[in-house]
C-alpha cells in the first residue's frame, strides 16, 4: 500500500526522502515521487515503476532542505507518473501526499472544477491538493485543518506549502502516521522503517489530528485546534532487522530466522511452577479468563490462516468454543456480540484496514477485542484492549511467514492458559510446554534439509496449477501453503481439505496438476492417505509432507519430504515451514520479484 514521508532539517532532503521510500518499498508500490522545497518553488518528480525508475530522473543535486515523498499502491487511476504523487495544486505552491482512499471525491471534484481548479490526475488524492488550496489563506495548517474536515474516506497526508518554507503539516484518519523526534530534524511517515535509520523515538499521530513539524519543533493539536499532549515512544527495532544481512531476499531471512522468532515469542512467557503461559498484555483477571464462553478470531489473509489453526487448537485443547472469520465479512453482516466472548484481531502489521475497521464494529457494539499484533505501535494494538505482542521482528517481505508462527506461538500459550485453567492438569500442561518448546529446534531441523525443497521445486514449479491438502488442525496449513505459492510464484493453487477432494477439486486432477498432501502422524493420517490414493488412482503427481519413519507415504506419493516426529498439535509449524521454503524456491525458479511480488501489498490499509 501507499507509503509516505516527510522530512525538515539540515541534510538534502530529497536523499533522506528516497532512502525512506526505499525502506518502504516492501509494502508493495508500483510508481514513487518526491517534492522538495528549493529556493522558494516546489519542485516534484514522479516516476512510474521502482524507486531507481524515479532516482534516475532525479537531478544530482537538490539542495532543498524539507520535502515529502510517496510510494503509491493504485487505487484510483492507472499505474502512471502523472497519477504518482506528490500531487500539486494549480499554483504548483501546495503539495501533498496521501494514503487512504478519499470517497467523496467525486463531488468535492465537481466543485472544485465548477471553481476553476484544473485536475491533472485520476487520483481521488489530487483533490486534497486543491480543497487545501481553495481554502488557503496564509496558513497552511489551518486551511489544512479546515480540508480534512470536508473529505470523507481514509488518509495519511503530509502537506507542505513553498510560501511556508520548512513546515510540514500532516493530519490522519484512518491511514498510519508517526512522527519522529531527531536532533535538529524531525519526520513523517506512514510507518517506522522509513526513519529508523534516523531516529528511534517517535510519536503516533492518531485519528483526528494535525501535526505539525519544521526542523526544530512539532506540534500536535485537534481538528478545533486544541493542543493533544503526546508521548515520545522508543522503538525497539534495530535497523540490522530491517536489513538483508547477507541474504538474498528478506523472505528467505524471516523463513530462516524462525527458530529464533518462535524461540522469542515464548520468551518469558512461560510458567513452569504452574505449568501454564503468562501473557501480561491480555489486561484480564483470572476471574474474567476463567468466564470466557467463547473465542473469535477475526484477521486476513495468512493471519486469518494462523487464526483457523487457534480456534482448532482452542477448542481441542481447551475445550473451548471457538471459530475464525475474515474480518472483511464479519464487519458487514452485523455481526451478533455475545456476552463473555472475546475476540481477537490478528494481524502482522496492526494496521489491515479489514481488520481494523471489523474491530471498531466489535468495540462500538461493547465486545471486548485483543490484539496479536506484531508491529509495536501499530493501531489496531493501541486501539485494541488489551492482547499480545508476538515479537517475531520487522518483516519485510509481503509474503508473510515467521509472524504466521509466532501468531501459532502466541495462540498456543493463550490456549494453554485456558485449558490450565478450565481442566487441564499440570502433568499435561508441562508435556504441553515441553512439545511447545521443542518447536524451535525441530523447525531448525527442516531448515537444514531445505534442499530437498529446492529440488522440489525444481521438479514441480513448471506446473500451471496446485492443490494442498491437509486436514483437521493442519487444514489451515493446506490453505496457507496454496497462499504463499501464489502470492509469490503466480502459479494457481487451491487449499482444501483433503476430505473435500471428492466434491469437486478431483475433476481437476490430471498427470500436470500436483497435489501436495500434509500427512502429520495424527488422527486423520489414514484418512488423508485414502485421499492420496485417490488423486494417484487419476494419475495425479502426489508430493506428500510425511513424518521421519513413516514409510507407507514414500510408497504412495511422488515425492516426501520428511519433517521431525512431534506432538500431534505442533505439527502446524512443521508442515508450514517447508510450505514456505517451497514456494520460495518455486517463484526463485520461475524469476519472480520475492520480496515484492506483482499486484501486492504488505499492509493493506484501504478495505
Ligand atoms: C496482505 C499481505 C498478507 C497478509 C495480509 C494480512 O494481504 O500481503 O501477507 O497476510 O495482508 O496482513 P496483516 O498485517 O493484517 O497480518
Amino acid at each position: 500500500m501507499c507509503g509516505i514521508i516527510g522530512y525538515c532539517g539540515p541534510k538534502p532532503a530529497a536523499n533522506v526522502l528516497v532512502e525512506g521510500l526505499r525502506r518502504l518499498e516492501y509494502r508493495g508500490y508500483d510508481s514513487a515521487g518526491i517534492s522538495v522545497l528549493k529556493e522558494g518553488n516546489l519542485t516534484v518528480f514522479k516516476k512510474k515503476g521502482k524507486i531507481n525508475d524515479l532516482k534516475s530522473i532525479l537531478p544530482d543535486h537538490i539542495n532543498g532542505k524539507s520535502g515529502i515523498g510517496h510510494t503509491r499502491w493504485a487505487t484510483h487511476g492507472e499505474v502512471n507518473d502523472i497519477n504518482a504523487h506528490p500531487h500539486t495544486d494549480v499554483s504548483g505552491r501546495i503539495a501533498i501526499v496521501h494514503n487512504g482512499i478519499i470517497e467523496n471525491f467525486t463531488s468535492l471534484r465537481e466543485k472544485l472544477v465548477e471553481e476553476g481548479s484544473e485536475f491533472k490526475s485520476e487520483t481521488d488524492s489530487e483533490v486534497i491538493a486543491h480543497l487545501i488550496s481553495s481554502l488557503y489563506d496564509g496558513d497552511l495548517e489551518r486551511s489544512v485543518k479546515q480540508a480534512v474536515q470536508l473529505l470523507k474516506g481514509t488518509y495519511g497526508i503530509i502537506v507542505m506549502h513553498a510560501d511556508e518554507p520548512g513546515l510540514l503539516v500532516g493530519a490522519r484518519n484512518g491511514s498510519p502516521l508517526v512522527l519522529g523526534v531527531g536532533d535538529g530534524e524531525m519526520f513523517l511517515a506512514s510507518d517506522v522503517t522509513a526513519i529508523i535509520a534516523h531516529t528511534k523515538q517517535v510519536i503516533y499521530i492518531e485519528d483526528g489530528e494535525v501535526v505539525r513539524i519544521t526542523a526544530d519543533d512539532y506540534a500536535t493539536t485537534d481538528l478545533k485546534d486544541r493542543p493533544v499532549d503526546k508521548k515520545i515512544e522508543f522503538i525497539s527495532w534495530e535497523l540490522e532487522e530491517i536489513e538483508k544481512e547477507g541474504y538474498s531476499h528478506f523472505m528467505e531471512k524471516e523463513i530462516l530466522e524462525q527458530p529464533e522468532s518462535i524461540r522469542r515469542g515464548m520468551q518469558g512467557r512461560i510458567d513452569l511452577e504452574f505449568a501454564t503461559g503468562h501473557l501480561g498484555g491480555l489486561n484480564m483477571t483470572s476471574q474474567e479468563l476463567i468466564n470466557i464462553e467463547r473465542v473469535k478470531i477475526i484477521a486476513a489473509g495468512t493471519s486469518f490462516h494462523a487464526g483457523m489453526v487457534a480456534a482448532y487448537l482452542l477448542e481441542s485443547i481447551a475445550r473451548l468454543p471457538a471459530t475464525a472469520e475474515l474480518a472483511s465479512e464479519l464487519r458487514y453482516r452485523n455481526p451478533i456480540v455475545e456476552r463473555n466472548t472475546v475476540y481477537f484481531a490478528v494481524s502482522q502489521s496492526g494496521e489491515t484496514a479489514d481488520t481494523l475497521y471489523a474491530m471498531r464494529e466489535l468495540q462500538r457494539k461493547g465486545a471486548r477485542v485483543l490484539g496479536v499484533c506484531n508491529v509495536v505501535g501499530s493501531t489496531i494494538p493501541r486501539e485494541s484492549d488489551g492482547g499480545v505482542y508476538i515479537h517475531s521482528g520487522p518483516e519485510i517481505a509481503v509474503a508473510s511467514t515467521k509472524a504466521f508462527t509466532s501468531q501459532l506461538t502466541a495462540f498456543y500459550l493463550f490456549s494453554l492458559i485456558m485449558a490450565r485453567m478450565r481442566h487441564m492438569g499440570t502433568d499435561t500442561g508441562l508435556s504441553f510446554i515441553k512439545n511447545l518448546e521443542s518447536v524451535p529446534e525441530r523447525v531448525a531441523e527442516i531448515i537444514d534439509r531445505r534442499d530437498q525443497l529446492l529440488a522440489l521445486a525444481r521438479k514441480y514449479s513448471g506446473a500451471k496449477d496446485f492443490l494442498f491438502l491437509g486436514r483437521g488442525i493442519n487444514y489451515p496449513v493446506a490453505l496457507e501453503g496454496a497462499l504463499k505459492l501464489k502470492e509469490i510464484s503466480y502459479i494457481h493453487a487451491e487449499g482444501y481439505s483433503a476430505a473435500e477432494i471428492k466434491h469437486g477439486p478431483i475433476a481437476l486432477i490430471n498427470e500436470t496438476t500436483p497435489s501436495m498432501f500434509l500427512v502429520p502422524e495424527d488422527s486423520l493420517r489414514d484418512k488423508v492417505i485414502t485421499s492420496m490414493k485417490e488423486v494417484k488412482a487419476r494419475r495425479g503427481p502426489v508430493i506428500a509432507l510425511a513424518v521421519d519413519g513413516d514409510q507407507e507415504i514414500a510408497g504412495i506419493a511422488d515425492d516426501v519430504f520428511y519433517v521431525p516426529q512431534s506432538h500431534e498439535l505442533t505439527y502446524p509449524f512443521l508442515m508450514v515451514v517447508p510450505l514456505q521454503l517451497f514456494s520460495y524456491y518455486c517463484a526463485l525458479e520461475l524469476g519472480r520479484n520475492v520480496d515484492q511480488p506483482r499486484n501486492l501489498a504488505k499492509s493493506v490499509t484501504v478495505e
